[in-house]
């Protein structure tokens, strides 16, 4: 009898550029999951210092070209860890679904030689994964989106809808280096757009006044005090008040922009920390009384993605949203580090299948199309 799942990898890197999070999962044909194991493998200190590097447009060809092949080794080695750790054979692994890691990704259309066009960029090469594990590897799926006129993010909505339905209405708020939410609603199309950061200021004030990569549980923020004069300056950004659809990354919240904001900065590092996490909290608030209120009365907030762990945000988060409850992906009895992974896994998972994978209403593709290539 045939079989009517997958045994797939999901893996996934996103702007904090803290490492690599991988769930192997059985994926049914009517898209329910069940997850097996997971892993995660932290980018050595020397890979995460030379990709912060790339994403801050300090990094010639020369050196994205190896560090697509050093990080798909990373990647190839993050899956086989988890192959062994999960006691299956490779040979019972039918894909590996990756995103990569963004090095640059803009959707806003540049002209050359009258070709207007967006642009996106993961490393991590595929090919490099396929050869080194043994297993048939799909990647590279926001290409597709943006050659399809969108902006080739947010993907994670597909997989939202599938985990969530949409007949209560709710926000899922993932906080990774970026923080981004997905509308699901019975009133509304599904909507997604980022909020603006999530831990990526955090984790490079961390660094510059603690020499610490984040701030662990939210720790230093709680025994800081917020400068609201300087949350005023901070909340002054004009990506806040632009419209949905609307995504951003390391080409905006990058280290030039931190030293710039730096340069208002209260004395204590503590307050910086406690500050800047306020921040990020204010903005999502912010978001949802600006662009989600209008459209649906939402009745709970699921977060996700490291941001979750820090309680300092969280619990800004609550007092914020008062009557609304915040859970997490724990809630729903999904790890919320790996809520990304599973998401490529489903994504991949459609490559495969030839099932259409983009949101168009969330991405503002002009059509709907199946994203994904793959390395046999
Ligand atoms: N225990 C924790 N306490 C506070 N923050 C955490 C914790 N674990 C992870 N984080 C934060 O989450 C980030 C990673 O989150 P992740 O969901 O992997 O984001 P991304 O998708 O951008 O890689 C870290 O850089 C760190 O700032
Ligand atoms: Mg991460």
């Amino acid at each position: 009898m045939k079989k009517n799942y997958k045994t797939a990898i999901g893996m996934m890197s996103g702007t904090s550029m803290d490492g690599i999070d991988a769930c192997l999962l059985k994926i049914f044909d009517d898209f329910k999951f069940e997850i097996l194991t997971n892993h995660t493998l932290n980018y050595p200190q020397e890979i995460r210092e030379k990709l912060l590097n790339l994403a801050n447009n300090k990094g010639s060809t020369h050196d994205i070209c190896y560090m697509d092949f050093v990080v798909g080794r990373l990647f190839a080695k993050c899956a086989n860890e988890l192959i062994k750790k999960s006691g299956l054979k490779t040979k019972d692994v039918d894909y590996i679904a990756t995103h990569g890691q963004t090095v640059f990704h803009t959707p806003k259309p540049e002209t050359i030689s009258e070709i207007s066009t967006g642009a996106t960029l993961q490393i991590g090469n595929i090919s490099v994964i396929a050869e080194n594990t043994g297993v048939t590897t799909v990647g590279n799926f926001r290409t597709r989106d943006i050659a399809a006129g969108g902006q080739g993010a947010p993907l994670v909505p597909f997989a939202d809808e599938i985990m969530f339905g949409r007949k209560i209405p709710r926000c899922i708020q993932n906080i990774g280096g970026i923080a981004n939410v997905t509308v699901l609603s019975p009133e509304c199309e599904t909507f997604a757009f980022d909020t603006g950061p999530g831990n990526m200021l955090i984790d490079y004030c961390m660094k510059k006044y603690f020499d610490l990569p984040y701030d662990k549980g939210g720790r230093i923020a709680c025994s800081g005090i917020i400068d609201e004069d300087w949350l005023q300056i901070l909340l002054d950004e004009p990506y806040y008040l632009h419209i949905p659809p609307k995504t951003t990354g390391r080409e905006l919240f990058n280290d030039l922009y931190a030293e710039k904001i730096l340069q208002n900065a209260p004395l204590d590092r503590k307050d910086i920390i406690a500050t800047v996490t306020a921040l990020s909290a204010r903005t999502i608030f912010e978001a949802y009384k600006n662009f989600v209120f209008p459209k649906t009365q939402i009745q709970e907030i699921v977060l996700g993605g490291g941001g979750a762990y820090n309680r300092f945000l969280t619990g800004l988060l609550k007092k914020y949203f008062g009557n609304i409850p915040v859970k997490t992906h724990v809630d729903f009895n999904i790890n919320d580090k790996l809520k990304e992974a599973i998401a490529f896994a489903l994504l991949g998972y459609c490559t495969f299948e030839r099932i259409p994978n983009n949101v168009p209403s969330c991405t503002g593709a002009k059509k709907k199309v199946i994203m994904g290539e793959i390395a046999y």
